[in-house]
């Protein structure tokens, strides 16, 4: 529950905008789960950011429902974390636009993904996108997060964030929460099978590159019997010269729940097709049961509900208090 205790408060978000990929569990949602027995934890889904690129409506509302079945169907426990939709819980909103008036700029613009996502739209650089990471700033600050668990791809938003809110407490008093970013040691970037310099990314152009959380076994078999290997013939860890092994090697280890060096050992003397069959196999093996729960908790639009109301009555409430406290410190006049 997240009554108000002594344990660490830990934010992480994931956006709707498409079907979470081997990527988003291994940088992201592997972490969420391992963390909710010792933390304060709070997990969303950041609905409010996904239309800062093109949706469609329906597939907005779909993605949203998905997504918060399967944090559920991964092992997230709405009755340990507060889990909620971030559009339910308007203070991340208010604040954002509160923190827009101590975010520069020039520091805004030099955001990597800005950049990034602005080459790739070029006709839809909305404002929304610039001030993404504000609105992400404002939700991990809402709840005093001193840990933020993400993948390497955000590492930059959760500093900018941390920045923010040092600037803040410079300006007025001591009010937010510094946080910092968690990544895993391995699996903070997995990538793409096709392209193994790249991120796999839910919103890739190629589907081979990327394997969805909702891939049926043949899909995800044939996507990694061609995965892209070397000519060299053995499986080490060698991220500079060996990419495409070692991010197999990555995705084995993850899903395999073995060490990185333990799955080298494993397969010491294996050829790369027998290789590549065993690590479809291990995220095979894994997904299977988290499918079907996930297809269980869809069906049953109840739950659901109950979860996000729960989950949006306890974020609310948590949310208030910064935001109340925050409007005070500015200046804004009380009622
Ligand atoms: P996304 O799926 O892009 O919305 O990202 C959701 C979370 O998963 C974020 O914390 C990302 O940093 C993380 N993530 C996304 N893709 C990857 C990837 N290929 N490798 C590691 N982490 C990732
Ligand atoms: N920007 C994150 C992503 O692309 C999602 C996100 C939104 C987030 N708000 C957050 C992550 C706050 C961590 C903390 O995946």
């Amino acid at each position: 529950m997240t009554e108000p205790t002594a344990k660490k408060v830990i934010f992480s978000a994931v956006k709707p905008t498409g079907i979470p990929t081997l990527g988003s569990y291994a940088g992201a949602l592997k972490n969420w789960v391992a963390m909710q027995d010792e933390y304060d934890c709070i997990y969303c889904v950041a609905d409010l950011h996904s239309i800062t690129v093109a949706m469609v409506p329906a597939d907005l509302r779909k993605n949203t429902l998905d997504m918060l079945a399967m944090y559920l169907a991964l092992g997230i426990d709405p009755e340990k974390c507060t889990l909620f939709v971030q559009s339910h819980v308007s203070a991340h909103a208010e604040l954002a636009w509160v923190l827009n008036c101590y975010t520069q700029f020039g520091e805004a613009k030099r955001m990597t993904q800005f950049k990034e996502k602005s080459k790739k739209a070029p006709d839809n650089v909305n404002v929304g996108l610039f001030d993404y990471p504000v609105l992400m700033a404002a939700d991990i600050l809402l709840y005093g997060a001193e840990c933020v668990p993400v993948g390497q791809d955000q590492k930059q938003h959760v500093e900018l964030a941390r920045n923010i809110a040092q600037r803040f407490n410079n300006r007025y008093s001591p009010t937010f929460v510094l946080p910092e970013p968690f990544m895993p040691k391995y699996g903070a970037k997995i990538c793409g099978l096709q392209n193994p310099d790249k991120k796999m990314s839910k919103s890739d152009d190629n589907p081979h590159d990327c394997v969805y959380l909702t891939d049926d076994a043949d899909t995800i078999m044939r996507k990694f019997k061609a995965a892209v290997t070397d000519s060299d013939a053995s499986i080490k860890y060698d991220r500079a010269n060996k990419p495409g092994i070692s991010n197999l090697l990555t995705i084995y280890s993850v899903f395999a729940k073995v060490s990185v060096e333990q799955a080298e050992k494993e397969f010491a003397g294996c050829g790369y097709a027998q290789f590549k069959k065993r690590v479809g196999e291990a995220v095979c093996e894994f997904l299977r049961p988290v499918q079907a729960e996930c297809r269980r908790i869809l069906a049953d639009k109840s739950y659901l509900q109950s979860v996000m109301k729960t989950g949006a009555e306890k974020a609310a409430y948590l949310a208030r208090k910064t935001l109340s406290k925050v409007y005070r410190k500015v200046g804004f006049v009380q009622i």
